[in-house]
């Protein structure tokens, strides 16, 4: 669900879609549902499962050049795994807000933990109460986030609501 201000039109930023991951990028599509499925498992309480549905298992996002970012917004899945693949100099930290209630990226900046991106770490989070969203990178480059949704028991893939489905693929 977004969290962005009133004020904001367009965000630009690119994907690579799951479908595209299953086809070209296969090792990948079944690392998620295998050795991060298991690290996923150890990062939760409760057992893990990948997502069924391939369309939003694990794609990539990516930021080229210093105008793209990541719309802010809350997670409907209990559990994000995000493999980061590239490098910085500076800026493309991704920005979570400690404050549930934050409604705009200057109110996620003004009290938030700042994660910078180092190729091959991967991090899981629960990110249903806490707005989050990449910064742009100030120095011309790529930024490549592979991000995996994960699903519990008590949140299973059920819950995924449909307005997202038909938001993101024109699903009925
Ligand atoms: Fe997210």
């Amino acid at each position: 669900m977004s969290r962005e201000g009133p004020d904001v039109s367009e965000i630009r930023r690119g994907r690579v879609h799951a479908d595209q991951v299953r086809h070209r990028l296969p090792w990948l599509h079944l690392a998620y549902r295998r050795e991060f499925l298991k690290l996923a498992g150890q990062a939760c309480a409760e057992p893990v499962a990948p997502a069924r549905d391939d369309r939003y298992g694990i794609v990539l996002n990516v930021q080229r050049g210093t105008d793209m970012r990541f719309e802010c917004h809350v997670d409907s899945n209990p559990l994000t795994g995000l493999l980061f693949c590239t490098d910085h100099q500076a800026g493309g930290e991704l920005v979570i807000a400690h404050d549930a209630a934050a409604a705009d990226v200057p109110s996620v900046e003004r009290n938030c933990s700042i994660i910078r991106p180092h190729a091959g770490h991967v991090i899981y989070f629960d990110a249903r109460e806490h707005p989050h969203y990449a910064r742009p990178l100030t120095v011309s480059g790529i930024r490549i986030v592979a991000v995996m949704n994960f699903y519990t028991e008590s949140c299973p893939e059920s819950t995924r609501p449909r307005e997202l489905n038909r938001h993101l693929y024109g699903d009925a």
